[in-house]
Order: C-alpha cells, then structure tokens, then sequence
C-alpha cells in the first residue's frame, strides 16, 4: 500500500466517522432485509477477545414492532401517571409514543452475551458497542441512518421477551435505522479536541 492508497483510505474513513450523526427522522422505506444482513456481516469483523463472538442482532418485524409501540406506549403512560398526571393525557401520550416508534422504518435490538466473570463480561460489552459502530458507520456509508437508544423500552424486560433473547444476554440497544432524508439537516454534535483528553507520559517518579 502506497502513502496516497493510505491517505485516501484514512480521508474516507475520516469522512465516515466525522459524518455519522444520530438520526431519528427518515425517510418512510425501510431497509431491506439483504442490506441489513450486509450490515451485520461488516459488524461482526470487530474486534472481540477470546472470539466470543458475543453479539446478537435482533430485527423486528411488523409483529414485533406493533407489540413494541404497545410496550412503549405502556411506559410513557405509566410514567405521566405516576408523576400524578391526569389519565386522559396518559393515554394520549402513551398512544403517540407508540406510534412514534411504529413511524421508524427499521428496528433492531442488539444484546452482548453476559458472563459470571466480570473480566470476560467487560469484554463482550467492549466487543459489542465495537460492532454496534461497525454497523452504524457502515450504515452511513450507504446513506443509512441510526440511532442508539438505551432507554426505558430499549431496557423493557417485554422486549428481550418478545425477541427471544435469552436469559445470558443483556440489551446492548434498540437502534432505529431508515435511510436518510435529503430534506432533513443532520443534527448537530460537538467533541472537544482529543488532545484535551490526552496525556503524554513522558516521566514517571522512580519508585
Ligand atoms: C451506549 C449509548 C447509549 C445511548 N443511548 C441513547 C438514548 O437512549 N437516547 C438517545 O437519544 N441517544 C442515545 N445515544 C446516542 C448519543 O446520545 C449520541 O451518540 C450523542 O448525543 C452524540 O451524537 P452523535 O451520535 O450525533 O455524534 C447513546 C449512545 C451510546 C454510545
């Protein structure tokens, strides 16, 4: 490899890295399963200690994404009644919160398998969330969109049920993916310069 082959290669990679934003608003077609399936081929390539493999994909389909909006919906009704507020405003909420879900045109959720020893369990977490940007840079490469939820319903108890995820896997996300809308402009985001997290140890005191 040439040092314009490895430059063109870090610029491309730069691009996709710096240009992948959150995304919650897509256009209305979902993703097709094959593209999906791609994704998931180029996540798998990250890298997971003792080859764990310890990922596991999750696509709702439209079953599972109508009982989805219906716990989702549940969560938000049960969490304004328990503030106290009014019932009528509950329902309504909740109703619209479970639409909105049922607006994403893809769904999946992603779960890391657990384990007793928590050296190995850190690194089937670390393996996972390294899939997880594998997929979602992957994805924006195709002009695909994600957005990593970790909230009440990605947590709910109902959805690693309905998935049949099993007891040893915990949730690592529920990602909404759809391709992105040209009429929409990419949230913003900001990072502060990596040289303020970066310290040089140049020295150590002799011990
Ligand atoms: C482990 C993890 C959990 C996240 N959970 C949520 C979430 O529950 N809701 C949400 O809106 N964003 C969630 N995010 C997305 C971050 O908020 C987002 O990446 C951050 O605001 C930076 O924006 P960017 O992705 O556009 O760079 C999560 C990200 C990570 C890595």
């Amino acid at each position: 490899m040439t040092d314009t082959t490895t430059l063109t290669e870090l610029e491309t990679v730069t691009a996709v890295m710096m240009g992948r934003r959150t995304v919650k608003q897509f256009l209305a077609q979902p993703v097709a399963r094959e593209t999906l399936q791609q994704l998931i081929e180029v996540a798998v390539w990250a890298p997971n200690h003792r080859l764990n493999e310890p990922w596991r994909f999750y696509v709702l389909g439209d079953g599972a994404r109508t009982q989805l909006a219906k716990i989702a919906g549940g969560i938000t009704q049960r969490k304004i009644l328990e503030a106290g507020g009014e019932a009528t405003v509950a329902e309504r909420k909740g109703t619209e919160a479970g639409a909105a879900w049922l607006g994403v045109p893809t769904l999946l959720y992603i779960t890391y398998l657990t384990d007793s020893n928590p050296e190995i369990n850190l690194e089937n977490y670390g393996a996972v969330c390294c899939a997880i940007q594998n997929f979602t840079l992957a994805a924006h490469a195709l002009g695909i969109g994600t957005s990593w939820s970790s909230g009440a319903v990605a947590a709910a108890p109902e959805l690693h049920a309905l998935v049949g995820a099993g007891a040893a896997e915990q949730m690592a996300g529920l990602f909404r993916v759809g391709y992105l809308d040209p009429n929409v402009t990419p949230g913003s985001s900001r990072r502060s310069p990596g040289s303020t997290f970066t310290r040089w140890i140049d020295e150590v005191p002799v011990g």
